[in-house]
């Protein structure tokens, strides 16, 4: 899970990590109230778009007030607005800080060299992806052994190779430490901080943060849930979710992917991918119905894919293991029942394993017009993919 900006701002401060003060704010009069509440200590403050994609500095989703009036007037601007297709629902009044320099910091996930990366230069702000294109020695960048995490020496090792002033750098290693324990202890794959200033005083301040949440560590974190927007949720991961499936939406495909088993449904996604090339057409998602393939999960399973609007045509992808291939054709054959009229995409079945013969026969033999056997994954992967370009 992606958080806004005022969330991982909260989590940052849980840590210790020094933020500015900020409020969120959904209404102009809000804005008002809170830039009121902030002005009694400073003379700025800054209004900035809730959104979960970068570059609102640029697009217009960042601008400044020196008033109360003023800051609910950039608020109505700003509530609405669309930045990158992403509509801002709520604004973050946060102070105004003068900015001395902004520097770029960010930990992920290192999947490749299986360890954590940390990046940090001396050159942040919104110009950072242009500067790792161009200039990459800038961008100093060095591995985490997940076993040590980042430690002093770590810390040190990352200032003194992004190349930050002598004085500054007790002060960096002390916000970077903890900017770890963020991403450790809430157990985050992303955390990126964009700009970290320095401030006219001389301190540091994380003034934007980006931090993407585990899902999967969800739960040891009670408090995450509350982190979640149903507002802008995908509509159809939250139904999934509900469902107790595991499905994640893939964006710009339109073949509908469902399969038993983490590893088979990642290889039919290759497979689709790569038999939809000549037609455009790639997977919409990913959805592993597990072992137990039963009628309600198969028909929970068909009635979120089908329902995804970008789906044009279904591809169910079963090898019968302990789960035979007669028990999940009896469970597609139920599930459609279970839909009716509001299945309308064509659904092509591959059935292969324990009692695949079976399984085969049942779905001959119920004879759905909807439902296309085909034998082999590549063929039906083909056939899915030709189907969904019509
Ligand atoms: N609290 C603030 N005080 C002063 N300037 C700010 C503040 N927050 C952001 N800015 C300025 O706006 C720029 C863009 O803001 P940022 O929060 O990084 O949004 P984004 O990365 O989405 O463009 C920053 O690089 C900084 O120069
Ligand atoms: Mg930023």
């Amino acid at each position: 899970m992606d958080l806004y900006e005022y969330q991982a701002r909260d989590l940052f401060a849980k840590h210790g990590v020094p933020v500015l003060a900020g409020k969120v704010a959904s209404t102009p009069e809000e804005a008002f109230d809170a830039a009121t509440e902030l002005l009694k200590e400073g003379d700025l403050v800054v209004v900035k778009a809730q959104v979960k994609t970068g570059g609102r500095g640029k697009a217009g989703g960042v601008k400044l007030a020196r008033t109360a009036e003023e800051a609910r007037e950039k608020a109505n601007q700003i509530l609405g607005m669309d930045i990158k297709g992403h509509t801002v629902h709520r604004v973050l009044i946060a102070d105004g800080a003068e900015i001395a320099e902004e520097y770029y910091f960010s930990i992920l996930l290192d999947r490749s060299e299986r360890r954590y990366l940390a990046m940090c230069s001396v050159e942040g702000g919104v110009e950072i992806e242009q500067l790792a294109v161009e200039r990459p020695e800038a961008l100093a960048r060095i591995g985490v052994d997940p076993n040590v995490g980042i430690d002093e020496a770590k810390a040190k090792e990352i200032v003194d190779a992004a190349g930050f002033d002598e004085d500054l750098k007790d002060q960096v290693i002390d916000v970077i430490i903890k900017l770890w324990d963020v991403y450790t202890k809430e157990d985050a794959t992303l955390v990126e901080v964009n700009p970290l200033v320095k401030s006219a005083e001389g301190k540091i301040i994380a003034l934007d943060g980006k931090v993407t949440l585990d899902d999967n560590a969800a739960f040891r974190h009670e408090d995450h849930e509350a982190l979640v927007d149903k507002q802008t949720e995908n509509p159809l991961e939250a139904k999934a979710k509900a469902l107790d499936l595991n499905y994640v939406k893939l964006e710009g495909g339109s073949v509908g992917i469902i399969g038993n088993g983490a590893g088979l449904v990642m290889s039919t996604l290759d497979v689709v991918a790569y038999a939809g090339e000549q037609y455009g057409a790639g997977p919409a998602n990913f959805l592993d119905i597990g072992g137990g393939a039963s009628a309600t999960v198969m028909s929970n399973g068909l009635d979120v894919v089908l329902n995804d609007p970008d789906v044009k045509s279904a591809f169910v992808n079963v090898f019968g293991g302990i789960t035979a291939c007669d028990e999940v054709a009896r469970g597609i054959v139920a599930a459609l029942d279970i839909l009716g009229d509001t299945a309308d995409k064509p659904i092509v079945v591959r059935l292969d394993g324990n009692r695949v013969e079976e399984g085969r026969a049942i779905l001959a033999e119920a004879n759905h017009p909807l439902v296309i056997l085909v034998d082999t994954m590549d063929g039906a992967a083909a056939k899915a993919a030709e189907l969904a370009a019509k």
